[in-house]
Formats: C-alpha cells, structure tokens, sequence
C-alpha cells in the first residue's frame, strides 16, 4: 500500500519540565487581551497566580474564569461567554484538565461566532478561525491540547457531544510535567488509561485509501502514516511510565513520560479518531457516571479482541510497543494475544474496573447502551472490523461478564 498521511496539529506544542514559563511570551505573540478559562482547584494554587502574574507583567490584560466544571455541563460556557464578552478578549487560554481546555475551545468559538454551542455539535460545524487557544494541561490523558475537538455535556440529551472542527485545534500546546505532580493516583490511572486507549484505538483504527477527498470530508480519518508514529510513540511510553506515575506520583520522569504518552495519543487520534471502545463508554458512562477514561479503558482489552480477527497484524505491533519479546512467537496471533493479556495486566494494576458489571452498568441495560454505541457513527465507522446489532450487543455482554473470548465472537 503506498503511503498516505494527514495531520492536524497546533502549530506551537512545547513540552518538558519548566515550560509553563513560557507562557507568557507565547500568549504576547498571541494577543493583547486573554480569558483564562480554569477551575476553582487550580485558581487557587500559588503556581496559577504565578502564571498569571507572568502572563499581566508582560502587558497582557487577563479576565480569570475559574467555574469550570467536570465534563464541561453546555450552559456553563454560556455563563462563561457572557461574563467575558465585554471584556473582549483576543485570545483564550486554557489551564487544567480536559474540561478546562474544553471549556476555553468552546469559549473562543462562541466569542468568536455568537449562538449556542448545539449550533456547532457535529462536524464542520464552525464556518472559520474562532479566537486563538492556549492550552494548558495539568493532567496527561486527554490530548485535548491538540486535538481539534470539544466534549460537552447537554442536559437535553443522554449521552455527551462532541464539535469537531480543525478550527478547534489550539493555536499552541504547552506541556509542563511539573504540572501533573499534584494528580492523585486514580486521576493518574483514568487519564493515563483514557490516553493508552486514544494510542491503541488510533493505531488499529480502519485504514482507508488516501482519496484526497477523505481529510476533507471527515475530521477523524483512520489510521495513517504519521498518526501511526505517534500513536506507537505513545504506547511505548505509557506503558513504560504508566503504572509507575501511578505508583509513585513524584517520580517526574515517569510524570514525562505519561504526559508526553497523552500529547502523542492526542496527535494520533486527533486525526485517526478513536473506535468501538469510545463509542461504548458514552451510553456507559451517562448511565453510571464514571470517568470518561475508565469507561474506555474497561471496554478496550474486549475491543481488541474482537477486532483481532482483522487486525492481528496491527495488534502484534502494539505488543512490540507494549514492550513485549517477540522472539520465539510464532504468528501475529499469538503477540496479539500476548498484547491484549498485557494491556488488561496494566490496566488491573491501576485499578480500572475489569468489567461493565464491576463499572456499575445494570445488566437490564446492556442493550440500550449497545444501541447507543452504535449510533454514534463517527466512531464506529473507525473500526477496523464492522459492527452491527448482534455484534455490538455480545461485545457490550462479553464486557459486562467479563468474559474476554466471548467478545471474539
Ligand atoms: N477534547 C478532547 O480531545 C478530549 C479527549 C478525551 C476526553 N475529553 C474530555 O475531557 C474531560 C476529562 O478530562 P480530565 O480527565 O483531564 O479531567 P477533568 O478536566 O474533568 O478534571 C477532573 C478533576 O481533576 C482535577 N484536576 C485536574 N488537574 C489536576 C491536577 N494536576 N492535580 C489535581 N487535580 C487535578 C480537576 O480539578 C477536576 O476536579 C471529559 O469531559 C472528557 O470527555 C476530551
Ligand atoms: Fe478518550
């Protein structure tokens, strides 16, 4: 197959211990007039004032707005747009978790375009550039600080939703590992698991042929050369660095390694997307109200399996990462097999629930959540192996048993 590639990305992404300092200079290359968009945690801790003293010595006029919530509830960004058009704002920077960046994505897109945020839920939804965003991470999972979507949570519907736009990439990405120190450990674990499944579902995500229509018509494309290396780049690293960050929250590297793990996930699926076990944890997740991460991560080992079928070959490659020796292995089977065992190890090592039932999902449930799953078609178009009614349900039912060679189906 001859190569093909695309890549959306920041055109800014600054990463290693210390390089929250620069902020500063970046947003005075940015604008004039900056909204901070953050939570109440992180306003209120010395390193944030720090970070904003340094951003207003530098001549910048700063509105803070640090009622961010968890999984970004739709009406708060009004609040949020509301309270900060007045002040004009001509960029927004984003500082702490996903639903902080979240939140900034969304702010910029209404102050830069007006109506409400359903206008926009979908893809290639918004018309042009919204204002510029800085993104600044302090947990290493989400990847929002690259890609080119916002999750929002909608009292009017059950599952959340997601604007896709390329407009929606940040302007700039800096990744500060200091900032990630203060995660207790499952923060850790959800965040680090939510981006080893970004990296696994972005590589064995479906591969396409490289019609020069296809960037153009979908924001999520499937794998491709680039996202590949990205993706590979970030499974070696978490799963180096993971259970270890977990184990010992001060351990800086292993906090650079999983932070970098979450940037490169985010570079892979930005592009490529994610698959089956995302589109399962949505439905799961409105039902039980757990984290987004450990939703995908529980999904992912039967996601695997059942994809094996078709892409051995890519799952043997993970195990490569993974770290695993493949001397002596005789087929792409068996290092597949191999992988899957691996990732369920990590994972039960950090505490993510081993199966639906464990998560919480009510057994009279399953088929309603698989229903949803399917629905949501931006994902499910990205699995390598076709799902339909029957197989989505035994995959939702292998999940929820525990039963990992039944999701083979
Ligand atoms: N846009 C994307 O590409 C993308 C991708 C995956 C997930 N998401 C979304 O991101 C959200 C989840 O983000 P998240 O997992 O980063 O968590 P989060 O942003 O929802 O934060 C969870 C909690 O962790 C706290 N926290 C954040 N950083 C901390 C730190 N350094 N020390 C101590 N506590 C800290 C927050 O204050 C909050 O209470 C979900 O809404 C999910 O749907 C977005
Ligand atoms: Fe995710």
């Amino acid at each position: 197959m001859s190569l093909f590639a695309a890549l959306r990305l920041p055109r800014e992404i600054l990463f290693g211990i210390g390089q929250r300092h620069a902020l500063a200079k970046v947003a005075s290359r940015t604008g004039r007039r900056a909204l901070v968009c953050t939570d109440a945690r992180f306003a209120a801790t010395p390193v944030f004032a720090e970070m904003i003293a340094a951003v207003e010595a530098a001549g910048i006029a700063v509105l803070v707005h640090d009622q961010t919530l968890p999984d970004v509830p739709r009406d708060t960004v009004a609040v949020c747009v509301e309270a900060a058009r007045g002040f004009e704002p001509d960029m927004v920077i984003g500082i702490g978790g996903g639903s902080c960046l979240d939140m900034a994505k969304c702010a910029s897109l209404l102050l830069a375009h007006g109506g409400a945020l359903d206008d926009y839920y979908g893809e290639f939804k918004v018309p042009a550039p919204v204002l510029p965003v800085i993104a600044v991470p302090t947990t290493a999972g989400t990847g929002s600080e690259v890609t080119p979507v916002a999750v929002v949570s909608d009292p009017d519907r059950i599952l959340k939703v997601g604007i896709s736009s390329p407009y929606l990439i940040a302007a700039a990405a800096i990744c500060d590992p200091e900032l990630t120190l203060s995660c207790p450990p499952a923060l850790t674990a959800v965040a680090g698991a939510d981006a080893l499944t970004h990296a696994i579902e972005a590589f064995t995500a479906m591969r396409r042929p490289g019609d020069p229509q296809l960037a153009q018509q979908h924001v999520f494309i499937g794998k491709s050369d680039l996202s590949d290396q990205f993706a590979l780049h970030a499974i070696r690293l978490l799963s180096r660095s993971l259970e270890k960050a977990f184990t010992d929250g001060s351990d800086i590297d292993a906090r650079a390694d999983v932070m970098m793990g979450a940037l490169a996930a985010g570079c892979a699926f930005g592009t490529a997307g994610t698959a089956a076990a995302h589109a399962v944890q949505y439905p799961v997740g409105a039902v039980t109200h757990t984290p987004h991460g450990l939703g995908v991560a529980t999904m992912l080992p039967y996601v695997m399996t059942y994809n094996r079928k078709v892409a051995a070959a890519e799952i043997a490659i993970v195990g490569r990462a993974l770290g695993l020796d493949p001397t002596g292995v005789e087929s792409d089977e068996t290092l597949a097999d191999a992988a899957i065992g691996e990732v369920s190890r990590l994972f039960a090592a950090i505490g993510i629930a081993p199966t639906l039932a464990r998560l919480g999902l009510p057994e009279d449930r399953i088929d309603w959540a698989a229903e949803q799953a399917l629905g949501i078609g931006r994902l499910i178009k990205n699995n390598p192996r076709p799902l339909d009614p029957a197989a989505m349900r035994g995959l939702v039912r292998a999940a929820y048993d525990g039963d990992l060679a039944a999701s083979a189906l």
